[in-house]
């Protein structure tokens, strides 16, 4: 079955990591569209050596689409998401703007694929930080159950997409030059202060909400939970911005159900789908946001029993944001959908 496909966000960080991963997974592709806003109307895009015009992304830019994949910010999603889906499209939709509603399937196929058959037209993809972490933690939860996740990320700055990169060249570049370093963007746009992330680590990704905790941290708290379908599960997050161009980290403290011991997860980690196991601390062996770019799998390391506590356990999770946390778990869930005849 060849399909018809629409980008939508083409033009930016995630969404040149879709057409990369279109061609690279083979996509069975009729025909595809790139859209974005009325400013890139016009401009050309390169596809799998053929020229493409880029569209404004307007609601009846779906019409005839099978498959949108949506990635140009929470408003966006909020109005063309339902216009596309109810042109028959279905929606994979890379924003949070869905992912909390209840008949919207959060998904990571290698965790919970069963969800995607209750869609109405609109598939959420999670957020990148929890997508690489519930996707290490779901072999652990099968074998030894799991009660608890204490999780402080390292996230670099294309979660917050182009102009966030841009950002940190520039003021790495005015660093060195010895001039005034300016902050425009992170941690959050819409939020009164900015702060260089050059030579710098933030301890705040999106806006805070009324508990103290930011909008990142309830996301991964909040969404852990659906995807897991344990809403009784104890989470907690603090969510970190650091000078990484791309690759996120995560330090995952979890307890588990029945007694397990660290060779136990080595074990569960050799079989794990979409995850290897990278822990040799006798060389040095651990991932690191740097040699994980490009790469699809979520990377787990530094391995260790909990010193007071038998059943708790320490990790280090590392996965490429931009691909397993958006591009490519969005194109695995269209490839699934395939599979599973619901597309
Ligand atoms: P454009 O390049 O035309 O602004 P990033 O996350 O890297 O910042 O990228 C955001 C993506 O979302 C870009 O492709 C951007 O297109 C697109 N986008 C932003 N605003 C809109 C809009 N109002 N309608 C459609 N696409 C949009």
């Amino acid at each position: 079955k060849q399909l018809t496909v629409a980008i939508v966000g083409a033009t930016g960080a995630v969404g040149s990591k879709m057409k990369e991963q279109l061609i690279k997974r083979n996509f069975p592709i009729k025909h595809i569209k790139f859209l974005a806003s009325a400013r890139s109307a016009g401009k050309e895009i390169e596809f799998n050596g053929q020229t493409y015009t880029i569209e404004e992304a307007t609601p009846e830019a779906f019409e005839g689409v099978d498959v949108a994949l949506f990635s140009a910010g929470g408003s966006v999603s909020a109005k063309l998401a339902p216009e596309a889906a109810k042109r028959g499209a279905v929606v994979i939709d890379n924003t949070s703007h869905f992912r909390m509603h209840p008949d919207v399937p959060l998904v990571v196929p290698e965790v919970n694929r069963e969800a995607l058959a209750k869609h109405n037209g609109i598939i959420a993809n999670p957020n990148c930080s929890t997508i690489q972490m519930v996707a290490a933690l779901q072999p652990i939860r099968e074998k030894f159950g799991l009660t608890k996740v204490i999780v402080s990320t390292y996230q670099a700055v294309s979660g917050s997409g182009i102009s966030a990169i841009e950002e940190l060249r520039e003021q790495s570049a005015q660093w060195e030059a010895g001039k005034n370093v300016e902050a425009n963007i992170l941690p959050a746009k819409s939020d009164k202060r900015h702060f260089p992330i050059a030579r710098n680590v933030i301890p705040q990704i999106d806006v805070f909400t009324d508990n103290g905790f930011t909008y990142e941290e309830m996301k991964m708290i909040n969404e852990t939970k659906k995807i897991l379908s344990m809403p009784e599960l104890s989470v907690a997050a603090t969510c970190v911005r650091v000078p990484v161009v791309s690759g996120h980290s995560e330090s995952v403290y979890i307890e588990v159900e029945q007694d397990a011991s660290v060779q136990d997860l080595f074990e569960v980690f050799k079989n794990a789908p979409g995850v290897v196991l990278q822990d040799d601390i006798s060389n040095q062996e651990y991932p690191m946001p740097i040699y994980v770019e490009g790469e699809d799998p979520v990377y787990v390391g530094r391995i260790r029993q909990d010193l007071s506590n038998k059943k708790g356990f320490h990790l280090w999770v590392v996965s490429d944001n931009l691909l397993k946390g958006a591009a490519l778990n969005s194109i695995q869930i269209a490839e699934a959908m395939l599979e599973d005849n619901l597309l």
